[in-house]
């Protein structure tokens, strides 16, 4: 009997692709500042469908990007075909545990709000660093618990609706704890000096209203979609719709259409 993974079963569920439609801007944004070099090797470990790969293969880099997510490493791979960027491939893999990924390979490993969905972090610390080459470089992007600004709250206040995470689960939000990020990164044989944090903005931007954002969210984003499905079942749907409206008309500073900045930690790390 095939046993289910619910990190996979997650992002596999909806769409991630139409969230991700919004976010390119940011994409480009933040490989802009990542120094990208033709003929580096990097990682980008989350993938997705390439927010942030393709723009880094079209600066010559090579790349490899690894998600979770069938369906987005397919579409990461059409993108890419679709661009003539051959130095650029998508393949399924787990951030806890890169197996056939060779170590000290990669000048860069990058994970924007992907890695950090992984169970296990310790090990995707690990994983993360064993595969970067010695002076090589880690630029992580994660949410930040309890943060005010839009990500932070969609998960917080799905949080609210869904049936409490089993025993053992580790918040994803933890990976936007500074202390706790710096004593992952320790653990996996950095030394202090060589872990930095930076704060930054990611813009999510849509010519629909914030209501029409929201429903992007709805319909094909998994942790929104838990959210609604399990709200549902407690006649509580009407609710979350309305705190989720209050939420994205609140943040939004788009007219026409809709923009809605985050804040996230960027961790920067060097591989000594
Ligand atoms: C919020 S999306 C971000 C995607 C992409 N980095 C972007 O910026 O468009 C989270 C991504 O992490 C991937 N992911 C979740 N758990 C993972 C794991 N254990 N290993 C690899 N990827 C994972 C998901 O499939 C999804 O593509």
């Amino acid at each position: 009997m095939e046993v289910t993974n619910p990190n996979k079963a997650l992002w596999e569920k909806g769409d991630f692709t139409r969230i991700a439609e919004t976010m390119r801007q940011s994409g480009e944004e933040f490989v802009e500042t990542l120094g990208i070099e033709p003929g580096m090797k990097v990682l980008d470990l989350g993938c997705g469908d390439g927010t942030t790969a393709l723009p880094q293969a079209r600066r010559g880099a090579e790349v490899l990007g690894v998600d979770i997510a069938a369906n987005l490493v397919a579409a990461g791979n059409a993108r890419a075909k679709a661009a003539g960027l051959d130095n650029l491939t998508f393949r399924e893999g787990d951030a806890s545990n890169l197996e056939g990924i060779e170590s000290d390979r990669f000048d860069l490993v990058v994970s924007v709000f992907g890695a950090m969905f992984a169970p296990r972090p310790d090990a995707v610390a690990k994983e993360i660093v064993r595969v970067a080459r010695p002076g090589g470089r880690i630029v992580m992007g994660n949410w930040i618990p309890g943060d005010p600004t839009l990500v932070a709250q969609i998960l917080k206040i799905s949080a609210a609706y869904t049936p409490p995470p089993p025993e053992g689960f580790v918040s994803p939000m933890t990976w936007g704890d500074e202390d706790i990020v710096r004593q992952r990164f320790t653990a996996a044989g950095i030394s202090g000096d060589n872990i930095r944090f930076e704060r930054a903005q990611w813009a999510f931007r849509s010519d629909l209203p914030p209501s029409g954002l929201l429903n992007i969210f709805r319909d094909y984003y998994g942790p929104t979609m838990n959210a609604f499905a399990a709200a549902e079942k407690d006649g509580r749907a009407d609710q979350l719709q309305s705190e989720l409206t209050d939420l994205f008309e609140s943040h939004n500073r788009g007219s026409p259409g809709t923009e809605v900045r985050a804040t996230y930690l960027k961790v920067l790390v060097t591989k000594g």
